[in-house]
């Protein structure tokens, strides 16, 4: 039986002026109707043997998650609210501590909630494929083939194949976000896959672990989740132990340590966690002329364009390469090579209040 997680407490800046500080990009509905929060829970509904969602939020997001997830009918085994963010590893185990208190067989699939996944089927599929190994005792990573350089994800190094998983492997070296000079230097080698962010195990297993490399997470987590408070449909951690707890992603804190993981490629998923807004015009299906029109947008040799308008009419002519995104109160306009540098922007308006 497999319980996914689905962490969807971080605050995401790269999509503004869409999502805000406290509307992080995985509560907007940026790649068809729904939400990627609603889409990560929705995609579940092809797996089987698969309980209802843990989440894990920030208790300022407990309505956007109680909310989106009502209006598709869903309904959390449980909804876990951290008073303060401590980044992956703790929430991870935060969710394992409550899933092996209900099952201690339980096996949990790990999910981010900012990412696209095109293809639902083939995704299912591979869970599915890959849940003996994780039921064995391993930490399943889910390798995508990569295209650039990028300096924002994990680079798995992977060894010897895996006798009892098609296309799975053992990890020989799991690098979470090298410098440029590093992962140029894994694309030469070749050999090396982007972690998905996902992750498969049975929740003993990392606990486990993460009790072995970083003890010194997994007691305040505990003791946080033991003397956690259930509050209508929410359980809140407590307070003063989750706040007491070091800050570490899960990559860092436990997948770079381990030697229980293996990877399995994850080919044709149609993954992307776009990370700009020209990461979302490439997956977004595109028109003849190369764009993408959402809204009211009147456009006239308009070429390989992403315009959004949420308000007001935008009208564009003769342009080529641009991202505009229109909101009440902001303005996005950018060219397509630059649009990631929204977070400078976002950056400067923090500080300047
Ligand atoms: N509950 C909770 N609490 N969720 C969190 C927290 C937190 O403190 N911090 C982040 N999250 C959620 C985010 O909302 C997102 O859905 C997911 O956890 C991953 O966090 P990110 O902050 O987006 O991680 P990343 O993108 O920098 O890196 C991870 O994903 C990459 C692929 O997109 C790593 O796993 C990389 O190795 C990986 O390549
Ligand atoms: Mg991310």
């Amino acid at each position: 039986n497999i319980t996914p997680v689905i962490l969807c407490g971080g605050s995401g800046t790269r999509m503004w002026p869409l999502s805000r500080g406290g509307f992080p990009k995985q509560y907007l509905a940026l790649y068809g109707d729904q939400t990627l929060v609603q889409q990560t829970a929705l995609r579940l509904q092809g797996l089987e043997q698969t309980g209802e969602p843990i989440f894990i939020t920030n208790q300022e997001q407990r309505f956007l998650v109680a909310e989106q997830m009502r209006s598709v009918s869903i309904e959390p085994s449980a909804v876990i609210l951290e008073p303060v963010g401590r980044n992956t590893a703790p929430a991870v185990a935060a969710a394992a501590l409550v899933a092996v208190k209900n099952d201690p067989d339980a096996m949990i699939l790990v999910l981010p909630s900012d990412h696209v996944i095109q293809n639902d089927k083939t995704f299912c599929d591979l869970v599915a494929r890959a849940a003996g190994v994780a039921a064995a005792g391993k930490l399943v990573t889910f390798g995508i083939a990569p295209t650039s350089p990028n300096t924002g994800y994990g680079y798995i190094r992977r060894g010897a194949a895996l006798a009892e998983l098609d296309g799975g492997y053992t990890v020989e070296a799991f690098v979470e976000k090298p410098d440029l000079a590093k992962a140029e230097g894994f694309l030469a080698a070749g050999g090396y896959y982007w972690n998905s962010g996902m992750f498969l195990f049975k929740a003993s297993v990392y606990l486990e672990e993460l009790g072995l490399i970083r003890p010194d997470i997994l007691k305040q987590v505990t003791f946080s989740v033991e003397h956690a408070e259930t509050d209508k449909d929410f359980l809140r951690l407590d307070h003063e132990s989750f706040s007491a707890c070091p800050e570490d992603s899960i990559d860092y804190a436990v997948m770079e340590h381990t030697r229980h993981a293996v990877v399995v490629e994850a080919a044709g998923l149609g993954w992307s966690d776009i990370g700009s807004w020209s990461a979302l015009a490439e997956v977004a299906q595109a028109d003849a002329n190369g764009n993408n029109l959402l809204g009211d947008v009147m456009a006239d040799r308009v070429t390989n364009s992403y315009i959004r308008a949420e308000n007001r009419m935008i009208a564009a002519i003769g342009v080529d390469n641009l991202v505009i995104v229109e909101t009440a109160d902001a303005i996005l306009v950018a060219t397509k090579e630059h649009a990631q540098d929204v977070k400078k922007i976002v950056q400067r308006l923090s500080e300047s209040g």
